[in-house]
């Protein structure tokens, strides 16, 4: 797997902005976890962009639902990147372990997370 990080979140951010897109994405050195916020017709289209993207395998859609407001509102991708003792204590927060279950994970909690993990951004 080729994946220059710099490149693909200068890709998020140009089309993200184009697109009215916010969210946040986490690498932990393994996994991606991302949210993408938006109008339903941006989303789907750039979900399935990312789903057909050969950098990465495994997609699972954990939620996809109609909300009140944005939870990134000012970032068109934050990149939170890696798995420091800072960002493992944010998991153990909320989760038994650091490990996410995509298929079994609660979202409201993993939400809870990735908005913890974005206020460590600047
Ligand atoms: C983990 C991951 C997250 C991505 N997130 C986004 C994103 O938020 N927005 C986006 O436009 N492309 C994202 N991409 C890139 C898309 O898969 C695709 O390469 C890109 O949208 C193509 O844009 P371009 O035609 O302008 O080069 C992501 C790719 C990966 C692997």
């Amino acid at each position: 797997m080729s994946m220059d990080l710099r490149e693909l979140i200068k890709t998020c951010h140009r089309n993200n902005a184009m697109n009215s897109i916010t969210g946040i994405l986490h690498y932990s050195g393994t996994y991606f976890l991302q949210v993408l916020e938006g109008g339903r017709a941006e989303v789907s289209a750039t979900y399935h962009r990312i789903a057909n993207d050969p950098r990465h395998s495994n997609v699972i859609l954990i939620s996809c639902s109609d909300v009140r407001e944005r939870l990134f509102p000012v970032w068109t991708m934050g990149l939170h990147e890696g798995m420091d003792e800072e960002t493992r204590n944010i998991f153990l927060r909320y989760f038994a372990t650091k490990d996410v279950n995509p298929e079994t994970v609660n979202v409201d909690s993993l939400l809870d997370v990735l908005q913890d993990l974005s206020a460590e951004l600047s």
